[in-house]
């Protein structure tokens, strides 16, 4: 049985500190493009309400030529805590952005450091700032003197295995004022192959004072634990563990609180998140929600005989109507299933 050290949660017990803001979980959940919009961290919100969430990464180059907000800005009313992400090169329009973030409900501001993706680090931004520490630096002391909210970094450990430089990356940020500091293990080369190098996160901790939350890799709450008892991170943030599992941070954030395991949903009880998930990308983004759900509801369609076919149904979705009723009626055999004797 899975067990918290007592130094461990001693350690944990306490709030954490972000600058000004105090939270009272210390798992996190990532920025993921493309997945964690409003309606994906309501759900997480359910399982994990004292959680910090991120918005997807928003451009503030978009941003300042665009009249209206990005959807992708959007947060609820009374969302909170919740951190909205940025990414750019040019610090005078990450101050901007920073200010429209603080003015949608942002508690802080995260500014993307890790991105590996070409299109944006052929722009400067992502990764490449990496490579780029007086840029990154001078980002982190314009956005923080812009706004009064806590500005965050999230990076790589460097751009390749030569250019690990994430030690002397991450007290740069700290001396220009970044309030907390997460660490992806892999390098931008690595893009999200082999296993996270924990270790890193180890050696950043004992370098820096402020928090240093541990990513890459946290698909479970043994990961989490063994995670944080290895690097003596912070906290940890949870990535594509959670897609089709909105579950993961509140069963680590319910561990690390009480030491007791949160039982595993069952396969019907992920099938009818599935469903709300549906149900609520279709009312907030329309048809448009209709293609975003087939990629949210193959996630969610594993781990039972039969789930393959469902998948590559639920893959071809048209209507609201149509993906529900591939949801209900596996719903349906499964119940025979356990109901047969
Ligand atoms: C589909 C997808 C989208 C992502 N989008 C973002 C993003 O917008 N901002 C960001 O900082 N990281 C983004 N990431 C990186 C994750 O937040 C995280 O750092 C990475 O997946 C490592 O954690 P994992 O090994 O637990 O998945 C994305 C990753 C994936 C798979």
């Amino acid at each position: 049985m899975l067990a918290l050290s007592p130094e461990l949660r001693s350690r944990l017990a306490t709030p954490l500190q972000i600058g000004t803001v105090t939270l009272n979980s210390r798992v996190f959940q990532s920025p993921l493009a493309g997945v964690t919009d409003l309606v994906f961290r309501r759900l997480v919100r359910r399982y994990a309400p004292d959680s910090m969430m991120y918005t997807e990464m928003v451009s503030a180059s978009g941003l300042h030529y665009l009249k209206t907000l990005p959807r992708i800005m959007e947060v609820d009313a009374n969302e909170h805590p919740i951190s909205i992400q940025l990414f750019d090169c040019r610090p005078d329009f990450l101050a901007e952005a920073a200010i429209k973030a603080v003015a949608e409900g942002a508690d802080t501001v995260d500014i993307n450091m890790g991105c590996p993706v070409n299109k944006i680090t052929k722009n400067g931004g992502g990764s490449s700032l990496l490579r780029d520490v007086p840029t990154a630096a001078a980002i982190v002391r314009t956005v923080s003197a812009a706004v009064s909210v806590p500005v965050t970094v999230k990076t790589r450990l460097g751009w390749s295995d030569q250019e690990i430089n994430i030690l002397d990356f991450a007290k740069a940020m700290e001396d220009a004022g970044a309030a907390m500091i997460t660490i992806h293990a892999r390098t931008r080369a690595q893009g999200f192959n082999g296993a996270a190098r924990w270790e890193w996160i180890g050696r950043v901790k004992q370098h820096l004072r402020i928090p240093v939350i541990a990513n890459g890799d946290i698909f479970s709450v043994e990961a989490a634990v063994q995670c944080l008892e290895q690097t003596g991170a912070d906290g940890v943030m949870c990535s594509r563990g959670t897609m089709g599992y909105p579950f993961l941070v509140g069963e680590i954030d319910h561990f690390l609180k009480t030491g007791q395991q949160r039982p595993a949903p069952t396969v019907i009880e992920r099938l009818q998140c599935a469903r709300d998930h549906l149900i609520a990308l279709w009312e907030y983004k329309g048809e448009r929600g209709i293609r975003q759900a087939r990629k949210h509801l193959t996630w969610y369609a594993k781990g039972f005989a039969a789930a393959a076919e469902l998948r590559s149904q639920l893959c071809r979705i048209e209507t609201v109507a149509g993906g529900l009723a591939l949801l209900d009626e596996a719903i349906e055999r499964l119940r025979n299933l356990a109901a047969a004797p």
